[in-house]
């Protein structure tokens, strides 16, 4: 009886950095305008979040996006937390859907990153080719190779030993923290508690698109799942410098 006079507190997230998003408005299939990115950066603060790294798509066949663009949407995103009094701190690299353009990308070496950390993304439909090629040449210029949600290719859910190969060819996993309570699919979550489990994620992401992403933050972070990931895996995401 008491108890249902106070509202529940909304839980927060362990973790102070965010590596992945998509809050640059009208550049790819995240945020469409900028009420609605200075609205899902609230959100995340809200969530616990004080540090965003926002990685739009980049590469991918859908949006016809680029580098410059996203450094220009970036710094106009900036101007407008400040101006509407949001202190967080926010930068951007982006996602790089991976195929051949990645791979010429990656010999221009002029690379947007983290840290030298290179996110990227398989598509949904069709296995990579050509990894161990893409992978020895981002790590010969000194990058470190981050795969995107790799609980969400399901052509690998039955080749588990996919995700062992990759771990053992240096590549970092960055995790959909959504992923963790079902949001995608109980397959998806499947495979996101088995890579908790053997300790192969090392960052973790929001992947905001949209609200219901950010709305379903705060079940992760109450669910058994989320800390039982901290417990067994190393998070890089405040180990970031920017
Ligand atoms: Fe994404």
């Amino acid at each position: 009886m008491i108890k249902s006079l106070f509202k529940s507190k909304p839980a927060l997230s362990l973790l102070s950095t965010d590596i992945h998003s998509h809050l640059i408005p009208g550049i790819d299939d995240g945020s469409q305008n900028l009420e609605t990115s200075l609205e899902l950066i609230k959100e995340l603060q809200k969530a616990g979040f004080k540090r965003l790294i926002t990685t739009p798509h980049n590469l991918h066949p859908k949006f016809g996006n680029n580098s410059d663009a996203i450094k220009k949407g970036i710094d106009e995103l900036k101007i407008a937390c400040k101006e509407s009094g949001i202190d967080i701190e926010i930068e951007a690299a982006c996602e790089y859907y991976y195929g051949s353009k990645f791979l010429e990308h990656i010999k221009s070496d002029n690379l947007l990153h983290i840290n030298k950390f290179v996110l990227f993304e398989f598509s949904y439909q069709s296995e990579p080719i050509n990894l161990e090629e893409t992978i020895y040449e981002l790590k010969s210029r000194g990058y470190k190779p981050l795969l995107a949600h790799p609980e969400r290719y399901i052509y690998w859910h039955n080749k588990l030993d996919r995700y062992e190969y990759l771990k053992n060819l240096g590549v970092y996993f960055q995790l959909n923290l959504n992923s963790l309570v079902g949001y995608y699919s109980a397959p998806v979550q499947k495979v996101a508690k088995h890579l908790s489990q053997k300790g192969f994620v090392d960052f973790l992401g929001s992947d905001t698109h949209h609200s219901t992403h950010t709305n379903s933050l705060n079940k992760v972070f109450k669910d058994k799942n989320y800390n039982e990931l901290l417990k067994n895996n190393t998070i890089l995401n405040d180990s970031l410098v920017f």
